[in-house]
């Protein structure tokens, strides 16, 4: 395996996943865990030392093992990676005054072209790059040599191809690195990997971890039917067995036929023990009268925990709390932590409750994004239409009911949705789609059906295009397929006689209503 050093970048996971698509088998371990010792019980095949905010011009920053530089596999430095290097190599590294941040152009020293780092790089001569670090290397240590520079960095990469160490100052594991896949995977076949691992040695791995830390204890995996919860669930499942026991808390906001769904999924295909807290009366009876959204989030989040809580404490004996947090969730808490940002929205999450109850968290999808994520449960066996599905929202369709939620609402709602989503599919789009779905208005207008008034419901549908929800755009429906939902939704769904469709992007809206 590859073993990745971690120095604190923002952006290691990012090395990992780049490898992971090459099919390479890695490790990430922090620099404090990685002694001596621990190297040589992992004997990795080649390492990589990860970017990091500190400076190695700093008493005490840290450092790789000294026992790196003798163990004989190839090594690659990246920004904070090549000054320790550096440093550790006997060269120089200078401290401030030379911070460099954004795009930058490298091309290759005189005689450095074409073959093994650089195997398919430089087709037209230079390379972008993406630069982000505060110190430089002011000296190069003995064996190595200048293969790469740029206008602002000289020293941009630098190799000792006699040990097959290598160092650059940017980052090629980000995507404003172009080609940087391409350089690490010019390290890895240097370094000997053919590339022979898959999905299915991930989930092999992961489940060996899962019973290391569990032993014979017994989990709580909270289900909500999304893919994270779902694919943790299923992991844990095949881990442990019946040491875990899945709490769906059902807060009566679903969509049509979800709830029954979930439970048959998992309960009967899955045989996971699952305890179906049907619980709409609560949520709706709390709900009722409440119009802010923002109430609405705190008050469904608040009885949420309430009812999780009190249904996990039936489960004797469980010490471990299950979640389906993935990397980008990891990285958000960090980088916004203590931050002065504004709450747009607060998320409805389980935060603070594995404290809360004394339980320890199992998060088996610590480490990975969205996309992998979903092929883990591809090898898991969870169905495609499962694991395609769009993103949906922890308070559910309560912040797609603007206004006060009422019974009547939800259920036309729902089967407003299910039209549209059938649409949807029928014409082949859902894939094209980040997240589609239906919000009833908190209005009634007039119309007219047959040869009778209506005095009904205005819906409006939202489908947008996103890579991550952070930012989205309307999807262009043709005027043919907008024209045939809002004919079928009328027809089709009593309760609603007009519909609208929202073409705002986000920013500046947001892509639920609430
Ligand atoms: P917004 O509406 O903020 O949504 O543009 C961005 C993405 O987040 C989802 N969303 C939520 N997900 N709990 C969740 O688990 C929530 O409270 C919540 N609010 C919004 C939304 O569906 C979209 O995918």
């Amino acid at each position: 395996r590859l073993l990745i050093i971690d120095f604190g970048s923002q952006v290691t996971q990012l090395i990992a996943r780049r490898l992971r698509e090459l099919n390479v088998f890695c490790e990430i371990l922090p620099y404090q865990a990685v002694t001596d010792a621990k190297l040589a019980e992992i004997a990795p095949l080649a390492v990589i030392l990860s970017g990091g905010p500190d400076s190695v011009t700093r008493e005490g920053s840290p450092r790789a093992p000294d026992s790196l530089w003798t163990l004989g596999v190839p090594v690659f430095g990246i920004c904070y990676g090549q000054q320790v290097m550096m440093q550790q190599l006997g060269g120089q590294v200078e401290a401030g005054h030379h911070a460099e941040y954004g795009r930058a152009y490298v091309t290759p020293a005189e005689g450095h072209r074409g073959d093994g780092i650089f195997a398919g790089l430089f087709p037209d001569g230079r390379e972008q790059v993406w630069m982000s670090h505060g110190d430089r290397v002011t000296r190069i240590a003995p064996g190595f040599e200048v293969i790469g520079t740029s206008p602002n960095a000289p020293l941009a990469m630098i190799a000792d191809e006699a040990r097959r160490f290598y160092a650059v100052q940017f980052h090629p594991e980000v995507h404003h690195t172009p080609n940087g896949a391409q350089m690490l995977e010019n390290f890895v076949r240097l370094a000997g990997f053919t590339g022979d691992w898959t999905m299915a040695s991930y989930r092999d791995e992961a489940i060996r971890k899962i019973r290391e830390q569990v032993g014979d204890k017994r989990v709580i995996c909270g289900l909500s039917g999304g893919v994270d919860s779902s694919v943790a669930a299923v992991l844990i499942h095949e881990a442990i067995g019946d040491q875990l026991t899945c709490v769906f808390v059902d807060h009566g906001l679903l969509r049509l036929n979800e709830a029954d769904e979930v439970v048959t999924m998992f309960r009967d295909n899955y045989n996971i023990p699952l305890i179906h807290a049907d619980e709409s009366d609560l949520f709706l009876t709390a709900l009722e009268g409440v119009s802010d959204p923002e109430t609405k989030r705190k008050l469904i989040g608040k009885l949420f925990i309430d009812v999780f809580q009190r249904e996990a404490a039936q489960i004797d004996g469980a010490e471990f709390l299950a979640q389906g947090t993935l990397y980008p969730d990891v990285i958000e808490s960090v980088s916004f932590s203590g931050g002065p940002s504004v709450t747009i929205k607060s998320h409805h999450n389980v935060g603070g409750l594995p404290e809360k109850m004394g339980l320890k968290l199992v998060e088996p999808l610590r480490e990975l994004f969205k996309d992998e994520v979903r092929a883990l449960g591809r090898e898991l066996g969870l169905p495609d239409s499962f694991i395609g599905r769009h993103p949906f929202p922890g308070p559910g369709l309560a912040i797609r009911c603007p206004g006060e939620i009422t019974r009547e609402k939800l259920e036309i709602l729902r089967k407003a949705d299910a039209v549209f989503i059938d649409q949807i599919r029928r014409h082949g789009l859902y894939d094209d789609i980040w997240q589609a779905f239906v919000a009833i208005l908190p209005v009634r207008t007039v119309g007219v059906m047959g040869d009778g008034r209506t005095y009904d419901f205005a819906c409006a549908l939202r489908a947008v295009t996103s890579v991550d929800g952070m930012t989205a755009d309307y999807y262009p429906f043709s005027h043919e397929f907008l024209g045939e939902t809002a004919t079928r939704i009328i027809n089709e769904v009593r309760g609603i006689n007009r519909v609208t469709y929202d073409i705002t992007s986000k920013p500046p809206g947001t892509i639920e209503w609430e």
